[in-house]
């Protein structure tokens, strides 16, 4: 059974898109079938993956709009073994718009997503930071996300509104979302604030913290270039220690907690209570 994962928090710059490639590249070297599905009108994931999205003809947004466009036909292959990738092209930004008066607009991906959810053992969708119609569309057809976030205090207000937009969400939506986990990303461990805002995180949130952390590390912003993923761009590096053992937490989290409900609200102190 695949498993349906997205990665989101309307903040952007939070690491989303660095964490979708590398998490994939790994589970693609473990030898699971992946698929990245970009679903950012900056398109930085197909990008990052050495395809123009100027080049193609088609991409997510003529899957979304038109009935007759499959997800199927827009997949390509990647240099990474065992690693696909439904690409986005700037397009995607009229989805809004175009998407409002059609029915089961929050749907569209899930029903699409169905027909090649058997050919792939993880299916890993790149969101854009926003609460649009697009990582809607995204958490309708996923069964977990993971949320990417720098622990810095400006963005334990937005995991705030991120929280209420994920609560209705699944209330409305898609009662089964599961949250797999939150994810500190770049984070300078040099710094107090730093483990300060992590342990305000982990008193509220619990185990659904991950004990990875990615620390910063300037060759993510090198890596990209060379349309490689960590783990051929510096593979001995602490950024590909870091994501190899956040992919392996992934794979094993996903049979330890997956029954495990949404937000486990752990005894918050006042302090933090504030926050969330
Ligand atoms: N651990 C890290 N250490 C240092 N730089 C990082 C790290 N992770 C990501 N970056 C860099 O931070 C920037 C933002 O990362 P990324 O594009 O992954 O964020 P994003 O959440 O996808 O952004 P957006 O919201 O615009 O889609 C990029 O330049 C990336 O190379
Ligand atoms: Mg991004």
């Amino acid at each position: 059974m695949s498993r349906v994962i997205s990665v989101v928090n309307q903040k952007g710059g939070t690491g989303k898109t660095t964490s979708v490639i590398n998490i994939s590249a790994y589970l693609a070297r473990l030898g699971y079938k992946t698929l990245i599905v970009d679903m950012e009108p900056q398109a930085n994931a197909t990008l990052y993956l050495g395809i123009d999205p100027l080049s193609l003809e088609q991409s997510m947004y003529d899957v979304l709009l038109k009935e007759a466009v499959s997800l199927g036909d827009i997949i390509l292959s990647t240099e990474i073994e065992n690693l696909h990738i439904a690409p986005a092209q700037v397009s995607l930004s009229n989805t809004d718009i175009n998407l409002a008066d059609k029915p089961n607009k929050q749907y569209r991906l899930k029903e699409k997503l169905s027909s090649v959810k058997d050919r792939y053992d993880y299916i890993v969708i790149d969101c854009p930071p926003s609460l649009s119609l697009l990582p809607v569309n995204a958490l309708t057809a996923s069964d977990e996300l993971i949320i990417p976030l720098q622990p810095k205090y400006l963005s334990l207000e937005g995991l705030k509104q991120l929280k209420v937009s994920l609560d209705r969400t699944r209330t409305e939506l898609n009662p089964s979302l599961k949250m797999l986990g939150i994810l500190f990303t770049m984070a300078d461990m040099r710094l107090k604030m730093t483990k300060h805002c992590m342990d305000l995180v982990k008193e509220h949130f619990g185990d659904k913290v991950f004990s990875s952390v990615i620390r910063v590390y300037s060759k993510f912003n090198e890596a990209p270039i060379t349309g490689q993923s960590i783990f051929e761009y510096a593979p001995q590096s602490r950024g590909a220690e870091d994501y190899k053992s956040l992919t392996e937490e992934i794979v094993n989290r996903g049979n330890i907690f997956y029954n495990n409900s949404f937000f486990p609200i752990v005894t918050a102190s006042q302090r933090t209570r504030k926050f969330f």
